[in-house]
């Protein structure tokens, strides 16, 4: 066989995923590592004559200035749900086609809101400190606010938002929710604005895209309304909250509690929430267990086959 045949094709990982996803994709193209790479611009310069696909990721997208350095570009493969790192509508203009990782991480990611739901109001990571600390020697725990016959207000209605719902049913939960709109499938009562959930909803979980679309939709004014007994919990985006409001209304005792999966600058998270005692952490991992980042490295993987080998994307968004 000639070495013509056996060619690799050229592919861009702009930012790290799943490690054995980016094995893989090592074995079966000639890849190249932009987030590591010395000199970024050199190898964006050194591929763009031939450069027809890019894997992406959510601490590494691609901007338009880099799409458009790459006059060849036909696909962008994306590690995740969420593609705000990606400009889709510079992709958009240019027909290159984006694909992302939905359904494989709806279970998961919904597990991680209703455990970050339970721990923050429950005082699960504080629990574990009283007893750790030889607290529970001295005297019992303090109560907690209950989670029965509450109300839970999604922001966001799609996959996640729905798997959310159904879970949060099962702990006795109403479910209300807000979105851009009301869905004609879900029998949960919808709430145009997001002060108006926030006011009827005791708990607030974000479960949106990122993006400018929803920008610091959870906002002072929002976060006001969950309440001193509320709780508001995010993994959807950082960018979605007002998150100097949230510091503050944490502080002020203006809102009860949170849990936080996502944060506006990961992984730096703002010292103020390291002291706080009423926020529950988490290094965004919602969806981050083995299965399930092996299954969104696998829809990577598929969608860049079949773009190569001119298949209809598995995933496109
Ligand atoms: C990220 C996520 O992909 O799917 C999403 O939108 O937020 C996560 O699953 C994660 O940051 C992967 O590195």
């Amino acid at each position: 066989m000639g070495e013509h045949l056996t060619m690799k094709q050229e592919l861009l990982i702009t930012g790290p995923m799943y490690p054995p996803t980016v094995a893989e994709l090592e074995r079966t193209y000639n890849a190249h590592r932009l987030w590591t790479a010395p000199d970024r611009e050199a190898l964006i310069a050194s591929l763009a004559d031939r450069l027809t696909a890019v894997a992406s990721s959510n601490s590494g997208g691609i901007d338009g200035a880099t799409i458009a350095k790459l006059p060849k570009l036909g696909v962008i493969a994306h590690f995740g749900v969420g593609y705000d790192t990606v400009d889709v509508d510079a992709a958009r203009a240019r027909k290159i086609a984006v694909t992302n990782t939905p359904d494989v991480l709806t279970e998961e990611v919904a597990d991680l809101a209703l455990a970050l739901l339970l721990a923050t109001v429950r005082r699960v990571p504080q629990g574990d400190r009283y007893v750790r600390e030889g607290k529970w020697l001295k005297g019992p725990m303090a109560l907690t606010e209950s989670l029965q016959g509450k109300t839970l207000g999604i922001i966001g209605i799609g996959r996640i938002g729905r798997a959310i719902a159904r879970r949060a049913e099962a702990f006795n939960l109403k479910i209300v929710y807000q979105g851009p709109n009301k869905k004609g499938d879900v029998p949960w009562r919808y709430f145009a604005e997001p002060v108006a959930l926030a006011t009827e909803a005791d708990f607030v979980i974000a479960a949106c895209p990122g993006g400018e679309a929803t920008r610091g939709l959870v906002s002072r004014a929002v976060i006001d309304a969950i309440g001193p007994k509320g709780v508001f919990v995010n993994i959807s985006r950082g960018s979605v909250a007002d998150e100097p409001a949230l510091i503050d209304a944490l502080k002020d005792g203006r809102l009860g509690g949170a849990g936080l999966d996502v944060f506006a600058d990961e992984p730096r998270v703002p010292e103020a929430f390291l002291a706080m005692d009423n926020v529950v952490l988490q290094p965004h991992v919602a969806s981050a267990t083995h299965q399930t980042r092996q299954a969104m490295g696998q829809l990577v993987i598929d969608n860049l086959a079949a773009f190569f080998a001119g298949k209809p994307l598995v995933t496109p968004v």
